[in-house]
């Protein structure tokens, strides 16, 4: 499995780790690497039966070297499974977790022309105290139009730690599949 994230501040690395550490105790090895190092190189991806992208969202997108690895994997001549995981805020409200509900899922699913075996969105950290100046100054207006908290000095993190464990365990489950199909 390739597990592979992208991040600014950190959340997406957090969860990445958190997914990790439980396909650990199911005997699964997918140490996260940071797509921001390096993109992983073509000889790495020959034994690979599942690829794990878990990407934060800033303005409205994924980041950059997020979405040039989806390009990149678009490009893949054997196709193998994927996970997409987004990170971002709106994921906070009901019902803009999932595929159906979630704008930039559903946005770089149709960029990329990406058909996941799952994809999800988990809600990422609010953390103002650690932006700049002008990145406060936006986030706190994006907040003020979706009723979220704009205290300049308040951090929050929004992520359901039960729902990436939920995440995690379909992961899980979607490994051994990969795997007992690579054995048939
Ligand atoms: C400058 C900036 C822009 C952001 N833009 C969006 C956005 O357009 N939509 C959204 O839902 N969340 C947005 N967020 C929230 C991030 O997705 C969230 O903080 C996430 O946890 C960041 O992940 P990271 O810590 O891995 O970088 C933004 C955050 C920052 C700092």
């Amino acid at each position: 499995m390739l597990l592979v994230y992208a991040t600014r501040d950190g959340q997406a690395r957090r969860i990445a780790a958190h997914i990790a550490a439980r396909l650990a105790e199911r005997g699964i090895a997918a140490p996260p690497h940071d797509l921001a190092v390096a993109l992983p190189a073509p000889a790495d991806l020959t034994a690979v039966r599942l690829v794990v992208v878990v990407a934060a969202v800033r303005y409205g997108r994924h980041l950059p070297e997020a979405e040039r690895f989806l390009a990149t994997y678009r490009a893949w001549r054997r196709p193998v499974p994927l996970v997409f995981v987004s990170v971002n805020l709106t994921a906070r409200k009901p019902g803009r977790d999932t595929e159906a509900g979630n704008q930039y899922l559903r946005k770089s699913m149709a960029r990329h022309r990406l058909q996941p075996v799952l994809a999800a969105a988990v809600a990422g950290r609010l953390d103002y105290p650690r932006y700049g100046w002008l990145d406060r100054l936006m986030v706190r207006f994006i907040m003020k139009l979706t009723g979220g908290p704009t205290d300049p000095k308040i951090c929050v993190e929004f992520t359901s730690w039960q729902a990436v464990d939920r995440i995690a365990s379909r992961i899980a489950d979607l490994h051994g599949e990969a795997r007992n199909q690579g054995l048939a």
